[in-house]
């Protein structure tokens, strides 16, 4: 990596990196990716063993602080999600003006962004610990209230609203299922996977989101407003909207019974617009870490549970195929985290609109880490990339004619 940040502003040189594929934007200590090996890990620690090990909340705490939470901070962050999950009312009654038909990452971002209207006092500064908990706390909580809302609302029934003596999983896990019609009775299975996919989700470095919270955050705007065009960032099907576009895709080939051959040859004709879900990564060029993992769990809880989806039997036959391929081999494209997460989400309940929703909550912890270490960074500078222009310098205005 060559550093040119000291090269003179007004030097002229410039250098042209369309989607920035191998543009460095920051310095971090956050999370570690080598895209050759397939290896991911916060702060030093494999993605498996935080997986198969930790909780959610823990790891929360150790992206955004940068350090396991001892047990006493332990208590005091729990207490402090505990208190932050509730939404002031006037929030809540904005979900009783959204359309049923709203998809919930409209209403993700939209609520998040409201959280600058409501907790207006937060203004960046950088040696105020207090403000920086309270604000990780608040985000860290609420999102998973907001986004337990606005599932409810889309089916009509009932806000759940959050209960202070359950931990985090079960806690949203409640607020999404619980019913009038039919009490929810806490899963622990359910439970522990929703805890170990919101871990793999919950940094990923300079992904879009993630470089959107940067560069929105380094105008200085507060917190809230830069996590919101985060979540807007997600939402696209290129990235974290992919989990959706995966299931639809593969429902689509169940129900219209496609031929797999015909998919895998559709996805490399560049006149049809159509990409194979889930597969490629800007980073991974061997295979996505979390996608293993995922992947057993799909088959393992399926099995278990004696689920027998089609869409996890068109999901390994395309993935069997594409790697067979010399399109996909030439251009090292492996499925990645959103190929198999859908087929979990489904198989523990979860509607297809709410998945995104699911990668956004797991994210929260990474987008606020990555927020704090831009603004702890020496020197601080706002995000401003140049390009270079290649319209007319020597037009004229037509004036009336
Ligand atoms: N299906 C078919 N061809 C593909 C796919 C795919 N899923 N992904 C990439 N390619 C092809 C490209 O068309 C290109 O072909 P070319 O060399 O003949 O022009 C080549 O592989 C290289 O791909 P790029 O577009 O340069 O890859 P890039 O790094 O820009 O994009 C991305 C990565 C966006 C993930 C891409 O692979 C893609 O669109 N995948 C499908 C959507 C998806 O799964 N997104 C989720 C990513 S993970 C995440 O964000 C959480």
């Amino acid at each position: 990596a060559i550093d040119i940040t000291n090269l003179r502003k007004d030097s002229g040189f410039i250098t042209l990196d369309s989607g920035y594929q191998n543009t460095g934007s920051c310095k971090s200590s956050i999370t570690y990716i080598d895209g050759d090996k397939g290896i991911l890990k916060y702060r030093g620690v494999n993605i498996e063993d935080l997986a198969a090990n930790a909780r959610f909340t823990e790891v929360a705490y150790f992206l955004v602080h940068g350090r396991f939470a001892t047990p006493e901070e332990k208590s005091e962050f729990s207490q402090q999600l505990t208190e932050n999950s509730m939404l002031h009312e006037d929030m809540i009654r904005f979900f009783h003006s959204v359309p049923p038909t709203a998809h919930p990452m409209s209403i993700l971002s939209t609520m998040v962004n409201a959280m600058s209207v409501f907790y207006p006092q937060y203004f960046v500064d950088e040696n105020d610990g207090d403000r920086y908990n309270i604000m990780a706390s608040r985000l860290i909580s609420k999102i998973r209230t907001i986004a337990a809302f606005s599932y409810k609302r889309s089916i009509g029934e009932p806000l759940v609203y959050p209960r202070h003596d359950l931990p985090y999983c079960s806690n949203f896990l409640n607020m999404m299922f619980d019913s009038p019609v039919k009490p929810y009775q806490i899963d622990p299975e359910t439970e522990r996977l929703l805890n170990m996919m919101l871990i793999i989700h919950a940094d990923h470095e300079q992904n879009c989101s993630t470089s959107t919270v940067r560069l929105v955050g380094s105008s200085k705007v507060n917190p809230y407003s830069s996590v919101c065009a985060g979540i807007c960032a997600l939402w696209g099907p290129l990235h974290g909207g992919a989990n959706q576009e995966v299931i639809e895709m593969l429902d689509l080939i169940h129900r219209e019974k496609l031929p797999i051959k015909s998919v895998i040859e559709k996805s490399k004709d560049k006149n049809s617009g159509f990409k194979l879900s889930g597969f490629g990564h800007r980073v991974y060029r061997n295979f996505d870490p979390r996608m293993k993992i995922l992947k057993k769990e799909a088959r393992s809880y399926l099995s278990t549970r004696g689920l027998n989806d089609p869409l996890m039997h068109i999901a390994l036959e395309l993935e069997e195929a594409a790697l067979k391929d010399d399109y996909f081999i030439e251009r090292k494209l492996y499925p990645n985290v959103d190929f198999y997460s859908g087929i979990l989400y489904r198989a523990m309940g979860f509607p297809t609109e709410m998945f995104t929703v699911l990668f956004a909550m797991g994210r929260m912890p990474g987008w606020i880490a990555q927020w704090k270490e831009m603004h702890d960074s020496i020197p601080f500078k706002i995000g401003r990339p140049r390009q270079i222009y290649t319209g007319p310098t020597d037009a004229k205005y037509p004036g009336n004619q």
